[in-house]
């Protein structure tokens, strides 16, 4: 059995990624400093599964801590989600981002090396691309300046691997997830934002559950069929299901380069307005609106080209919007 360390496997794609990882015969270790996690999700994915995964609560900017990991844990691969995602907080605390997003980079793929562990998978984001010039997007596409540093520890991170698989026995494979939403169809994991969410469709069930008066929609002014900013919203088990066929190609050493990049979306493009008419469709409920003004640093359009990753892993997308809506009210239905 090939034993898999999972960093941040107690988040929201890592732990739909552990149970994937599970029901295909993997062994599991997870690292996660519960930063924005909780030890409950651990009891939530054996539940699921039937398989209690290793646990480590190790915060990865301690070096010796992730050199000791290593030490104790025979290892075939890592697939890397530990880092900080919050756009906004990242252009108020920079060095955060760079520390805990870049140096914890570094500590695992040094310890990576030391210990001949070839195989690294990366979460890697659209954010990379910007307002892409051409729709759809495909990975040829140039990548643009970041907006914020969150967006810059993306593709830095991606940069510091690739060099790394140049001069190293290192393989890796950065998915570019586009916008994963939905959860577990057991609803026993899902996104659990802490606070007010960021993000669309967390905000959009908060506002249908009355935990929100009502969702701003940021902007209608766009370049786009209704006017809403689009993006292509992927359900959270695809995108894990991915990491997954990524994996083995990996360790079946099919890749055909040290560092490959990946798009992993459904390949449509759904405005704001339509998340949310799809989203009252799937569960009958209303979502009270205003439209307000842009939200800075948004882009107009973003949705994958998919055929690289369709022809190449050999993966799809399989779940459509109005089900990941429908997934992500269930869930949040469960917290209650
Ligand atoms: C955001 C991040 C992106 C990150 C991704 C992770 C920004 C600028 N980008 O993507 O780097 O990888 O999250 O999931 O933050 N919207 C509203 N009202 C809301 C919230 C959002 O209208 O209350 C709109 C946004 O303007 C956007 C769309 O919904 O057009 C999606 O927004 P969001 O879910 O925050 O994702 P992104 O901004 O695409």
């Amino acid at each position: 059995m090939k034993k898999i360390l999972v960093t941040g496997g107690l988040g929201y794609i890592g732990s739909h990624t552990v149970v994937e990882l599970q029901n295909t015969g993997f062994e599991v270790v997870i690292i996660d400093d519960l930063s924005n996690s909780s030890k409950e999700v651990l009891s939530r994915i054996t539940s699921i599964t039937g398989i209690k995964p290793d646990f480590e609560e190790i915060d990865l900017k301690n070096k010796q801590a992730v050199e000791q990991f290593f030490k104790n844990y025979s290892i075939d691969g890592v697939i890397h989600f530990a880092a900080s995602k919050a756009v906004g907080e990242s252009v108020n605390e920079p060095l955060k981002y760079y520390e805990n997003n870049i140096t914890t980079l570094t500590y695992v793929l040094k310890e990576m090396i030391a210990n001949q562990v070839p195989n690294f998978i990366f979460s890697s984001s659209c954010t990379v691309y910007g307002q892409a010039d051409e729709l759809p997007i495909t990975e040829n596409a140039p990548t643009k300046p970041a907006e914020s540093p969150y967006g810059a520890t993306k593709k830095m991170g991606e940069i510091i691997i690739e060099d790394t698989t140049k001069v190293t026995a290192l393989k890796a494979i950065a998915l570019r997830y586009f916008n994963p939403i939905g959860a577990h169809e057991t609803s026993k994991i899902g996104e659990l934002p802490l606070g007010v969410p960021q993000n669309l469709v967390p905000f959009v069930v908060q506002t249908a559950a009355g935990i929100r008066e009502c969702l701003s929609v940021f902007g209608d002014d766009y370049n786009t069929p209704d006017g809403t900013a689009v993006r292509d919203y992927i359900h959270v088990v695809d995108l894990a299901k991915a990491h997954i066929v990524a994996l083995n190609r990996l360790l079946n050493n099919e890749n055909k380069a040290t560092c490959e990049f990946f798009n992993i979306g459904t390949g449509k493009g759904s405005s704001v307005l339509d998340v949310i008419n799809a989203f009252e469709k799937a569960t009958n409920k209303k979502v009270n609106y205003k439209i307000v003004a842009r939200r800075a640093g948004d882009i107009t359009a973003a949705y994958a080209d998919t055929s690289l990753a369709n022809n190449e892993l050999g993966w799809k997308a399989e779940l459509g919007l109005e089900e990941a809506l429908a997934s992500s009210w269930k869930w949040q239905e469960s917290l209650k």
